[in-house]
This record gives C-alpha cells, sequence and structure tokens, in this order.
C-alpha cells in the first residue's frame, strides 16, 4: 500500500525554533554552511538569509562615479593589496548612497556604499553611515528587518514591532542612539561620513596580518536636519538628498571623503576592551589611532541612472587579495546574502551586466550559460579547467597559514548581553551637546510614544534609564509612563 500522507486537516503545532543561534567554529570563529536542523527551520541561516532576499527589492538611493586616490604608504604598510602601493595612483569607483529601512527621513538611516571597480581591484563594498550595527548574532537580521517594515496585516509601519524588537535586543542600543540624534537626518548624502562598521583583515605577502576598520569622513564636513526640518522635507522634497548630490556634482563642486584605517595585530585584538569581531562595539580614536589611506572623489554623474546604479551589484565579499574577512559572523553571513540577493534580484549572469563586469575582463572564469547572458558568454574558451589548452591558474598568491587563532568544535552561538554593552551608548550620550541631547528625547519621545504597548515602552524606556537615569526620566516623562 503506497504510504500516504497525513490528512490536510491536521495541523502540527510545534515549538518555534531556536531562530537566532547560528553554528560556528568555536565562540569566535566563522559560521558552517553544515548548518542544518531540520528543513524550512528557520534557525537554518543560509534557508532564513535566502528566503529574505526573495521577500522584496529594497530601495535604492542616488549615486556617482569618481576615483579613489592613494594619498599615503599606509596602506601598503599593512596590505599587498594593488590599489594601496602607489602614492598618487587613481582607482575609478562607482558609488550609491542608498537608504534602508524606509522611507527617507522617517526611519533616518542612510548607507555609503563604495566600490572601487576598476582591473583587478575589488572593492571596499557596503558600507553604512554609522560606526556600528543593531546586531552581532546574523541569523536576528530578516527578523530585525521585519520589525522595520511593514505590520503583515495593516500593511502599517508599526511602532510596537519596532520598539519591541530593539527593546528585547539591547545590543542594538548604541546603533539606535546613533539612530535617534541628529546623525538620523543627515543633510543628504555629502555631508556624512561612511564606516566599514566590519572589522577586516589587511594581509601582507608573507602572510602576517592585521584586524583593521575602514572609515571614511567626509570632506565637507558633518551637517544634519533636525526632525522637524526633516519632516518638512518628506512632505516636500524627499528627493533631497538625491538632488543634493547630483546638482553638488553637476556644478563641479565635487564630494571627498577621506578614509582611514584602524588597526590592530591579533595579540593585541585578544586583550582589545572589546570583542573585535562583535559589530556593535565601536574602537575609539584614543585606543586605535585612525591612520589615512586614501581619499574618495565623486566627480561623475551617470547617464543612465538605472543602468550604470540602480543595477550595480555590490557585495562586502568584493575583496582583493590583500583584503580579507575577519570572522565577525554578521559580516561572514553578508559574504553570502548580497550575491544571493543578485543572483535572483539581477539574474544569475549579473557579473555581466556592463556595470557590474569590470572584474569579468581580467579574471575568466569557468562559469557559462544561464538566464540572460549579457556578454559573449566567454566566447570558445575552456568551461573548466581544460589540461588540453595552456591555462593561466596561478595559485592565490598566499595562503593563510598564519591565521590560526581560532579553534575548537562547532558550535551553536548567540551572544548574551551584559553590563560592556552600555559603555558605547554612555560614551555617545555623555559626548552630545546639550543640544542634541534635548532634539534625541524629542525623537524618541515622538517616536516611541506612539507605540501603544506600554510593556514595550517600559522596557525601552529602562534601557536608556541604564545609560542615563535622568534620560530614561525624561522619555518616560515625556512618553507618559512611569519608570519601574
Ligand atoms: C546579517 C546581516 C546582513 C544581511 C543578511 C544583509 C543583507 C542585505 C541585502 C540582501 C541587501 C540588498 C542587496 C542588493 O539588493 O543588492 C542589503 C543592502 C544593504 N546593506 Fe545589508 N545586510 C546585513 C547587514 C548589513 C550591515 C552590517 C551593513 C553595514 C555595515 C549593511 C549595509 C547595507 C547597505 C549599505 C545596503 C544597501 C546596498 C545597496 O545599495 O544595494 N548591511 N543588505
Amino acid at each position: 500500500m503506497p504510504l500516504q500522507r497525513e490528512s490536510q486537516n491536521i495541523k502540527v503545532y510545534r515549538s518555534y525554533p531556536q531562530p537566532y543561534e547560528a553554528q560556528r567554529v568555536a565562540e569566535t570563529g566563522p559560521l558552517l554552511l553544515q548548518d542544518f536542523h531540520l528543513a524550512r527551520d528557520p534557525a537554518l541561516i543560509i534557508e532564513s538569509l535566502a528566503h529574505f532576499h526573495r521577500e522584496r527589492i529594497p530601495e535604492r538611493g542616488a549615486g556617482a562615479h569618481g576615483y579613489f586616490e592613494t594619498t599615503t604608504d599606509v596602506g601598503k604598510k599593512y596590505s599587498m593589496a594593488d590599489i594601496f602601493q602607489r602614492v598618487g595612483e587613481k582607482t575609478p569607483i562607482t558609488m550609491r548612497f542608498s537608504t534602508v529601512g524606509g522611507n527617507v527621513f522617517e526611519t533616518n538611516v542612510f548607507s555609503t556604499y563604495l566600490r572601487p571597480v576598476t582591473g583587478e581591484e575589488g572593492s571596499a563594498d557596503v558600507w553604512n553611515n554609522t560606526p556600528v550595527f543593531f546586531i552581532r548574532d546574523p541569523a536576528k537580521f530578516p527578523n530585525f528587518i521585519h520589525t522595520q517594515k511593514r505590520n503583515p496585516q495593516t500593511h502599517l509601519k508599526d511602532k510596537d514591532m519596532f520598539w519591541d524588537y530593539l527593546s528585547s535586543n539591547p545590543e542594538s542600543l548604541y546603533q539606535v542612539m546613533r539612530l535617534f540624534s541628529d546623525l538620523g537626518t543627515p543633510y543628504g548624502f555629502r555631508h556624512m561620513n561612511g564606516w566599514s562598521g566590519h572589522t577586516y583583515r589587511l594581509v601582507k605577502e608573507d602572510g602576517s596580518w592585521h584586524y583593521v576598520k575602514f572609515h571614511a569622513l567626509t570632506d565637507q564636513g558633518i551637517k544634519n536636519h533636525t526632525i522637524a526640518e526633516a519632516n518638512i522635507l518628506a512632505g516636500t522634497n524627499p528627493d533631497f538628498g538625491t538632488q543634493d548630490l547630483f546638482e553638488a556634482i553637476e556644478a563641479k563642486n565635487y564630494p571627498s571623503w577621506t578614509v582611514y584605517i584602524q588597526a590592530l595585530t591579533p595579540k593585541a585584538a585578544e586583550t582589545f576592551k572589546y570583542n573585535v569581531l562583535d559589530l556593535t562595539k565601536d574602537w575609539s580614536y584614543e585606543d586605535v589611532p585612525p591612520q589615512e589611506i586614501g581619499r574618495l572623489h565623486l566627480t561623475q554623474n551617470p547617464k543612465n541612472y538605472f543602468a550604470e546604479i540602480e543595477q550595480v551589484a555590490f557585495a562586502p565579499g568584493h575583496m582583493v587579495e590583500g583584503v580579507e574577512p575577519s570572522e565577525d559572523p554578521v559580516l561572514q553571513s553578508r559574504l553570502f546574502a548580497y550575491p544571493d540577493a543578485q543572483r535572483y534580484r539581477l539574474g544569475v549572469n549579473y557579473q555581466t551586466i556592463p556595470v557590474c563586469c569590470v572584474l569579468l575582463y581580467y579574471l575568466p572564469n569557468f562559469q557559462r550559460d544561464g538566464r540572460a547572458v549579457h556578454d559573449d558568454n566567454q566566447g570558445s574558451r575552456p568551461n573548466y579547467p581544460s589540461s588540453l589548452e595552456k591555462l593561466n591558474l596561478p595559485k592565490r598568491p598566499y595562503n593563510d597559514a598564519n591565521h590560526t587563532i581560532w579553534v575548537g568544535g562547532a558550535v551553536r552561538y548567540l551572544s548574551t548581553v551584559s553590563e560592556i554593552d552600555f559603555a558605547w551608548p554612555k560614551i555617545f550620550w555623555y559626548n552630545l551637546t546639550k543640544q542634541d541631547q534635548d532634539n534625541f528625547v524629542g525623537n524618541v519621545v515622538g517616536h516611541l510614544g506612539m507605540a501603544t504597548s506600554d510593556v514595550v515602552k517600559k522596557r525601552q524606556t529602562a534601557l536608556f534609564a541604564k545609560v542615563d537615569h535622568s534620560l530614561g526620566q525624561r522619555i518616560a516623562h515625556g512618553i507618559n509612563i512611569t519608570l519601574s
């Protein structure tokens, strides 16, 4: 007798699987592709992310072309990457600024997105206008983003979802505080900084390496809108940032950003005051001084926005010899996430779209066919590493034998929150001017006050009170709750 599936009327209720854990090598090692648990189990990070990429295509922003200029020999001191070897060398770039998580001036996150696209050089890709992020456990990402989108029933922005997530995951607090300060409403794209956020590694020919963070500091000076100004612009000119960038470049008022690295030896990283793989923590300039490596210039508007900006496939995995990822699990997840989104959104041959394909001219590979081939499909070149043809198949120029920092078995890992997670929120708060503090309180009160759940409001306000008691009191007063 053939096996029959159980009746469709029988609903099996089982508990949700733990959605936030990810499997990695020891507590500080890279993520594991073997992280299968149960088929369709959202705890499986690849499945969870791959589904997330297919949910909807996020909004983009503005973009332009220009170049990266190597201004010092600092990069050369730390890395074999060609881009750093000659002071004065200029490498073309394309840069896109995208808004994240909602409407411009509403959720207030802007993202800076940088990509040198010449020759064999890869990119400094997909940065943010903040040095830290909301999460350090990658499996939280799709869940967190869901809370910033729309309610599944009302299709409205939902302040309860928004703050329920943030108040339940306090490691987000420093990023939340940056977001709700006036830094969250930058004056267009030219007046904000960009950060890699993640720790990367710069590697030399002999295999020695440093942990680094990249910063791109605006040469135009930081300038922000207040929430009142931003709200007016949201109604009158929501494209303000795009217009401001385009018109500045047309007027030959070219914006630029000076790029710095902060570098730590692996030994120093072991005893550094924060886990260097924790994306919710910044490195202060007192602890790790910045060193200039170059300057980004934007000098050319696109002739066709869609072809030259919208279609660019940026990804943190676009790294060249001399730049390597760290074991930061969020970065490791993103190495998979962006190309996966692009294979789906732009098609499997996205790398042959003209604005994305510069690498292809220099680095032929053995990929072939599939939907929408945009060029000659690599002509008659072999589609496998043929021993019958003289192929130039150089080894990767170095191996990573010096990188032995993580050892141990596979663990299911989920970080826990402790006192140290309040260190940066405190530094940030006490460094704001009185006016900036007042604006921050007003911004939070205006947003958190619209949540309906007292549980959520109290939980988030208690977090602000842990940063500074009077801050908590001011917010509690503003949203009409009592601090417990
Ligand atoms: C596990 C964590 C994360 C995942 C899975 C993720 C995934 C994604 C995906 C799939 C996109 C759309 C890409 C495309 O359509 O081409 C995106 C956009 C973006 N992400 Fe992330 N992201 C994560 C964390 C971060 C972090 C930490 C940063 C900043 C340091 C960041 C910066 C950006 C930016 C700037 C964009 C806009 C890119 C564009 O203009 O195409 N993301 N993210």
